[in-house]
């Protein structure tokens, strides 16, 4: 049995992180090579995943390989499931954390986020990418991580994967109820399906020893206007969002074999405002 101070540790394990340019990407990156592990950042903006790359071998000393694919292209994924093979020759933990991250689009925006005025093809490129993306990552990395007889998947949702968006948070004075912006049904409807895709992935290839769990971030905090964090706060037990590097604890516990007994779940971390 692993002692509890090495229960945590990931030394050598693959882990292939989608939207490894984006905010959590970086922290879920920094956790695993500070644990030993060797994070592969794949993303479709290279700019940013050469920033991150940078920063993460500045702050770890780790040069990570770097996969610029659209998650949404099987044939790219399978290209970048071959440069990991190449590069590492296994693979242990798949994060699915790239999304679209719809926005609150006002009225007169192109993409008005009422679900009255939601344009079809918004519809369709947001579940493209947050659900169709992991369904393609699970597929290409998923089998792989299968044939090899073991491997994590982890499924970044959201606390509103569990809970509804209230969207009195985005309510602007002054304007009649049919314009006013709101949270898209996207959102919603994407973190709401990565968790079945958890439970169905859980039971999948649990013969082959591939677990899968999700994990439901609650807000992070990164500049959003003094309104409407005043008015999410108090939505939230803590009484604060929650800060980037706040779900590490959290990847490694998923990624590791701290949670080795864990498949199927969804860890929701939202200082508690779902509790209420
Ligand atoms: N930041 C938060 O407050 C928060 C809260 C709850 C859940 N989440 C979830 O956590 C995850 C990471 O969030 P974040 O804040 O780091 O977002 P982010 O926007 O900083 O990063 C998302 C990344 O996904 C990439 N991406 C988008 N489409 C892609 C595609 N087709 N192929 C490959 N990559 C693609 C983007 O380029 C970006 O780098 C997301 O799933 C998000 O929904 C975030």
């Amino acid at each position: 049995m692993a002692s509890v101070e090495t229960l945590f540790r990931l030394d050598d394990r693959v882990a292939l992180i989608t939207g490894g340019a984006g905010l959590l990407g970086y922290q879920h990156a920094a956790t695993i090579a500070a644990l030993g592990g060797l994070p592969v950042l794949l993303d479709i903006n290279a700019a940013e995943l050469m920033k991150n790359a940078a920063r993460l071998e500045a702050e770890t000393g780790y040069k990570a390989l770097t996969l610029v694919a659209d998650i949404t292209d099987v044939d790219a994924l399978r290209s970048a499931d071959e440069q990991v093979q190449a590069h590492h020759g296994r693979l242990d933990i798949l994060i699915n954390n790239a999304a679209r991250n719809p926005k609150v689009e006002k009225a007169g925006d192109q993409d008005f986020s009422r679900l009255e005025h939601f344009p079809w093809e918004q519809w369709r490129l947001d579940l493209d990418v947050g659900l169709g993306g992991a369904f393609n990552c699970a597929k290409v990395f998923g089998s792989q991580m299968a044939r090899q007889g073991s491997g994590v998947i982890i499924n970044i949702a959201s606390d509103l994967g569990v809970i509804a968006p209230d969207q009195r948070l985005y309510r602007v004075e002054g304007l009649e109820p049919d314009n006013q912006p709101v949270k898209p049904v996207t959102y919603s409807v994407v973190k709401h399906g990565l968790i079945g895709l958890t439970k169905y992935l859980a039971t999948y290839w649990c013969e082959q020893g591939i677990r899968c769990n999700a994990l439901s971030p609650g807000g992070v905090y990164a500049g959003q206007n003094d309104v409407f964090v005043a008015k999410l706060t108090q939505l939230i037990p803590l009484g604060r969002m929650a800060g980037a590097d706040e779900y590490r604890g959290a990847i490694a516990f998923l990624c590791s074999d701290a949670s080795s007994y864990m498949n199927g779940a969804n860890l929701v971390i939202d200082g508690g405002r779902s509790t209420w």
